[in-house]
């Protein structure tokens, strides 16, 4: 692909796409997949103990000779053990979420891991890039899971701006449009969550699949803002019993106490009711089970499809 040419050759892709990180979400089966469609699939390491991220990591280096990465949830008590499973692994690439990425940097760096954090403000992407990141991801509070409050559409110029190294995209993307957007505002590549979510190799339990191929444009809900870890998800019974108790001014305890194990029991038993559904304001517009492959080639080609046709307005 012409497009994102500085961040497919860093992470030695073939299309400038990268897979979210998704706890309990993205699993071996998915990043395989993505990278074997010219994509770059991601592990998240969430909190899985390290025996188990160590198995995961193995099992994509067997389904696929492509680059992966894994996604390192800096406030999780198994970040450390995380980045010595990623050192020990020689992941090509390791992306970060939720807080400052310097240890990753320090241990991951060195071994010829690409380093590409995750950051929701001009203030973090310009520390980072000093710190040595090689890119960043810039995600938008439209995107499913934790999120901050600037919106993809702002966040992503200012972090253009902000810094010299390559911005990628997040929240809110789906389809080449999404894609084409992103690129029109600087970015040079494109991380997807909710879409890949709905791939076939995607192992969640098939309610959590089809309340995101459900979902309308009001579908989407914020949990836990009081606690300064918002959630995006989609509206449930759970997101009534959070707002009950933020209305209530229930304590923060109480309120994170409300949503522990929730994502769980929506990815693996399915309870899609009382389950946390995380996925971003964009489910509403995915309407199909597909191949990762060929969600990355239709992206793609719309992508190229939109940029030429508006390159070619008089
Ligand atoms: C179910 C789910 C779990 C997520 N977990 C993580 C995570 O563990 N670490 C992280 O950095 N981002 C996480 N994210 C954010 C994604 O990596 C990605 O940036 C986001 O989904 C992009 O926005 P979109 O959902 O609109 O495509 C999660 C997103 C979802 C939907």
């Amino acid at each position: 692909m012409r497009l994102g040419k500085r961040v497919t050759e860093l992470l030695g892709i073939d299309y400038p796409i990268v897979q979210g990180g998704m706890a309990w979400v993205a699993e071996a089966e998915l990043a395989a997949a993505v990278s074997n469609g010219g994509g770059l699939g991601i592990v998240a390491a969430a909190s899985m103990p390290p025996e188990l991220l160590d198995k995961e990591l193995k099992k994509v280096r067997a389904l696929t000779d492509r680059p992966f990465g894994v996604n390192i949830m800096l406030m999780s008590p198994t970040a450390s053990d995380a980045i010595e499973v990623a050192a020990a692994n020689r992941v090509p690439v390791a992306t970060t979420g939720a807080g400052s990425p310097g240890k990753v940097l320090e241990r991951l760096k060195p071994l010829g891991t690409k380093v590409v954090p995750v950051v929701p403000t001009t203030a973090l992407a310009r520390r980072v890039e000093r710190q040595g990141a090689d890119a960043v991801i810039v995600e938008g509070c439209e995107a499913g899971g934790h999120i901050g409050e600037l919106t993809t559409m702002v966040a992503t110029p200012l972090v253009v701006d902000a810094v010299d190294i390559p911005v990628i995209a997040a929240g809110g993307i789906a389809d080449g449009r999404g894609m084409a957007a992103a690129f029109a505002l600087g970015a040079e590549g494109v991380q997807i969550g909710t879409r890949f979510v709905c791939s076939s190799e995607c192992r969640v339990h098939e309610n959590y699949k089809l309340a995101i191929l459900n979902a309308k444009d009001r579908s989407s809900a914020v949990t836990g803002r009081p606690t300064g870890h918002p959630v995006r998800c989609i509206r449930n019974k759970l997101t009534s019993q959070f707002d009950h108790m933020e209305i209530s001014g229930a304590s923060v305890e109480d309120i994170e106490a409300l949503g522990a194990g929730k994502l769980r029991a929506a990815v693996v038993d399915g309870d899609v009711d009382f389950g946390s559904v995380m996925a971003g304001q964009i489910a509403a517009m995915v309407s199909r089970i597909q191949p990762a492959s060929e969600i990355i080639e239709e992206i793609c080609r719309e992508a190229e499809e939109v940029l030429s046709r508006l390159g070619s307005l008089k």
